[in-house]
C-alpha cells in the first residue's frame, strides 16, 4: 500500500520521535506496587493494619493518581490476592484491570500455595503475560525485567511448586532450572539494562531498620547464590521485590535490591521509576488520599517507611549497558 521509500522515512521518522531530536531518548516511567492482599475477607495486623477493607477505595485512589503520572506498565510483586483460591485470583485480576493500565503481574506466597494455583494465575493474566508461565521476560523500550518464580522449601528439604497442607515455618527459594532460565534470557540480552523481579526479597532487612518486637520478613533462602550468580551480569542494575511489607534498599556489588512495602499496609505507597539513557530514578510516593496510610499505622510501625536511603535512589547504568540502542 505505501511505497517502499515512504515506509523507510516514516520509520525514520517514528525512531526519531523515539530518541529525541538529539538521539537522547525522552524518559520514561514505570510504577511498582506491591502486595496489595485483593479480596480478603478481613482486615489483618502486621508491623501495621492490613486495611484489606479499604482496598475498593485505595484502588480508586491509586487509578486518579496513575491517570496524572501516566507510566508506561506496572509491575506488581506479588501477594496479589489475600488467599488461594480461583475466585479470588480473578477478583485480584479485575482490580488490577480497574487501574486502567498495563501491567505485569508476579504471584507470592499468597498466590501461589496449591497445585492448582499457577493454573489459575496464568488463566486469569494471559493476557498480561508475555508468555503463559509464571516466570518469563520482556523488554520495553530501554529496559529488560526478568520475573523469578521461588518454589517452597518443605521441611523434608525438598522443593516443590506449592507448600504442604499444614504449614511449618516455610522458606522460599528459586529452584535450580530457574537459574538456567536467567543464565540464558541474560545471555540472549548482554547489554539491555536489566531488572530481575520477583516477590521475595533477595537480601534481608538492614539491621538500620529493625526494631523491638516488629515481625521480621523472610528473605530468599538461597538469596546469597542468587546474588553471587547475578554478580555475573553485569546488565542488571536492580532487583525489585515485594513480601516485606517494608520499604528498604541494599547496594550490592553492581546493583540496588528494591523492596516495596504492601498497598494494603503503612505506608501505602508505590514507587514511581523514571527511566533515562543511562540510569533509573526512583521515587516514593504515597496515595493523593493520606488517610489510608494514617488509618493503618500504629504506634510502632513508623519505621516500615524506610529511611531516604531506602525511598528516593538513583541507580546508573553500567558502560556497556547503557549503551544499547
Ligand atoms: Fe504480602
Amino acid at each position: 500500500m505505501f511505497p517502499e521509500g515512504a515506509r523507510q522515512s516514516r520509520e525514520r521518522i517514528s525512531r526519531s520521535l523515539r530518541l529525541g531530536i538529539c538521539g537522547v531518548r525522552p524518559v520514561w516511567k514505570f510504577v511498582q506496587i506491591s502486595d496489595p492482599h485483593f479480596a480478603a475477607q478481613t482486615d489483618g495486623c502486621g508491623n501495621n493494619l492490613l486495611i484489606h477493607s479499604k482496598m475498593p477505595e485505595i484502588v480508586a485512589c491509586l487509578r486518579r493518581d496513575l491517570q496524572a503520572l501516566n507510566p508506561e506498565f506496572l509491575l506488581v510483586t506479588g501477594d496479589l490476592a489475600a488467599y488461594e483460591s480461583r475466585d479470588a485470583v480473578y477478583a485480584a485480576r479485575d482490580m488490577l484491570d480497574s487501574l486502567g493500565v498495563r501491567y505485569y503481574p508476579i504471584g507470592g506466597n499468597q498466590d501461589f500455595q496449591g497445585p492448582r494455583a499457577r493454573a489459575w494465575f496464568i488463566e486469569a493474566y494471559h493476557d498480561h503475560l508475555p508468555t503463559p508461565d509464571t516466570v518469563y521476560s520482556f523488554t520495553h523500550q530501554n529496559l529488560h525485567v526478568a520475573v523469578l518464580d521461588p518454589w517452597w522449601r518443605w521441611e523434608d528439604g525438598s522443593l516443590c511448586p506449592h507448600r504442604e497442607d499444614v504449614k511449618p515455618a516455610y522458606r522460599w527459594s528459586i529452584p535450580p532450572h530457574q537459574f538456567d532460565w536467567l543464565r540464558e534470557d541474560l545471555a540472549r540480552n548482554p547489554v539491555t539494562p536489566t531488572v530481575v523481579a520477583l516477590h521475595y526479597p533477595v537480601v534481608p532487612l538492614p539491621g538500620r531498620l529493625k526494631w523491638d518486637r516488629m515481625l521480621e520478613p523472610e528473605s530468599l533462602e538461597n538469596g546469597q547464590i542468587l546474588r553471587e550468580f547475578l554478580a555475573m551480569f553485569p546488565q542488571v542494575i536492580a532487583v525489585m521485590a515485594g513480601h516485606a511489607h517494608m520499604h528498604y534498599a541494599v547496594q550490592d556489588s553492581h546493583l540496588v535490591h528494591v523492596v516495596t512495602g504492601a498497598l494494603a499496609e503503612y505506608p501505602i505507597e508505590y514507587r514511581v521509576i523514571d527511566v533515562h539513557d543511562d540510569r533509573l530514578e526512583i521515587a516514593t510516593k504515597g496515595l493523593s488520599d493520606e488517610t489510608f496510610a494514617a488509618h493503618s499505622l500504629t504506634p510502632n510501625g513508623a519505621g516500615a517507611a524506610g529511611h531516604e536511603c531506602d525511598r528516593n535512589l538513583v541507580i546508573p547504568f553500567r558502560q556497556s549497558s547503557a549503551m544499547t540502542a
